[in-house]
């Protein structure tokens, strides 16, 4: 861990970005076989048409390895000095992920802890980065947005399931001046825990064991539920709320804004949003008809697909907004900075990253990236 210092310069500024999601693609057809529901309500009511779903071994932390891995060759390859992983489907409850990650990608030995804050982690996890980079606790940090929610939605709920999808975003942060292009903030975030129980995995934790009387969850409250009603309005009206604040603080009028790159949530929440802002649906970015919701990892991912499409060019004023379960909500607004092209994150890696234990696995230090 990098020591304190008093002359530690004082703010986050993106220097690489990556994303990858698994090969396996999960159209509307495919669900509309296994369950009640057709393509036609699932375009209209979300905007997807397809999602990315893990195969049967393989955890969030092999998607986070493969982002992360990414965006610190997009930074130019220097190590980073911690490691944040933003997830609701860590890899276990304990340990948490990002230990796991930082050592496959040969870190080990630098800070790395996870960030929950739902939807909403990428955004609380960048402005922790923030942080760790303004007291000098760090210099550079991999920030990851990671989720596999293929693997707590109950695959007989139609809703939830049409949703969802997996994949992992990273970006990389280093210290660097306010004028700088990539420089972050400010931020705003905010939560009500008074919506706990409108997103929520029931079983698990300290209120629902797994030890003690009640035993091992084995009912459906160990499956993620939505009230997706009542979430569709919070979200509108916290992105939205949230975004405008972070215009207001950085004093960005509407045509500062070029693109606005929210949480993936559903297609109609995101033109909701922009049609809040009073800004034109052009800036909206969006590429949750491929992926769906991707839950922390969406915001990166569609940076990535941006950057990618040759969207995002260097001075161009960018807002990122999102919102999730907590309830929780967080924006932050960057002038995009110039970065080496990026790869599509459905792009195969290559080459695949192997998970420790299999035979042949060089040591943490080789797979460095
Ligand atoms: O990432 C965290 C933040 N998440 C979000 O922001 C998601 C927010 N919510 C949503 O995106 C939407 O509320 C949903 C996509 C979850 C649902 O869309 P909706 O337009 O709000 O539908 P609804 O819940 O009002 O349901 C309308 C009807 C219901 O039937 P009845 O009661 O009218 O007979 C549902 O049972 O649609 C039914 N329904 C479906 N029908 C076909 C729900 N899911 C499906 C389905 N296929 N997959």
């Amino acid at each position: 861990m990098a020591q304190t210092s008093p002359s530690a310069p004082s703010v986050a500024v993106l220097c690489g970005l990556g994303g990858w999601v698994p090969p396996r693609i999960v159209d509307n057809a495919e669900l509309s076989a296994r369950l009640d529901t057709t393509d036609a309500w699932i375009t209209e009511r979300t905007g997807i048409r397809h999602r990315r779903h893990i195969e049967p071994g393989q955890a969030t932390s092999d998607l986070a390895v493969e982002a992360g891995r990414r965006a610190v060759r997009s930074a130019g390859g220097a190590p980073p000095d911690a490691v944040l992983v933003a997830t609701t489907t860590p890899d276990r409850p304990c340990p948490a992920t990002a230990p796991v990650v930082a050592a496959r990608l040969g870190l080990a030995g630098v800070p790395a802890f996870d960030v929950a804050a739902v939807c909403t982690g990428f955004l609380y996890a960048l402005a922790t980065a923030s942080g760790l980079l303004a007291t000098g606790a760090a210099r550079r940090v991999l920030v990851i947005g990671a989720d596999a929610y293929s693997t707590i939605v109950d695959p007989g709920d139609r809703t939830n399931a049409v949703i969802f999808g997996d994949g992992a975003g990273a970006v990389v942060l280093r210290s660097g001046s306010p004028e700088e292009l990539g420089a972050l903030g400010p931020f705003d975030l905010g939560s009500d825990g008074a919506g706990e129980d409108l997103i929520t995995v029931r079983a698990g934790g300290s209120r629902q064991r797994s030890a003690g009387d009640d035993g091992p969850p084995a009912g459906p409250e160990r499956f993620f539920e939505m009230h997706g009603r009542a979430v569709y309005r919070h979200a509108v009206v916290r992105m939205s709320g949230s975004a405008r604040a972070v215009l207001d603080a950085a004093d960005w009028k509407s045509d500062t804004v070029a693109h606005v790159v929210p949480h993936q949530a559903n297609l109609r929440i995101l033109r909701s949003v922009v049609e809040h802002l009073g800004l034109p649906e052009e800036r909206l970015v969006t590429n949750i008809r491929d992926l769906g919701n991707t839950g922390a990892a969406s915001v990166p991912l569609a940076l990535c697909d941006a950057a990618a499409d040759g969207r995002l060019t260097p001075g161009d004023g960018v807002l990122l907004t999102a919102f999730g379960g907590g309830l929780t909500w967080g924006s932050c607004v960057l002038r995009w900075p110039a970065l080496p092209p990026t790869v599509r994150p459905a792009t195969p890696a290559d080459p695949p990253t192997p998970r420790p234990g299999t035979p042949g696995t060089p040591t943490p230090k080789e797979q460095h990236p």
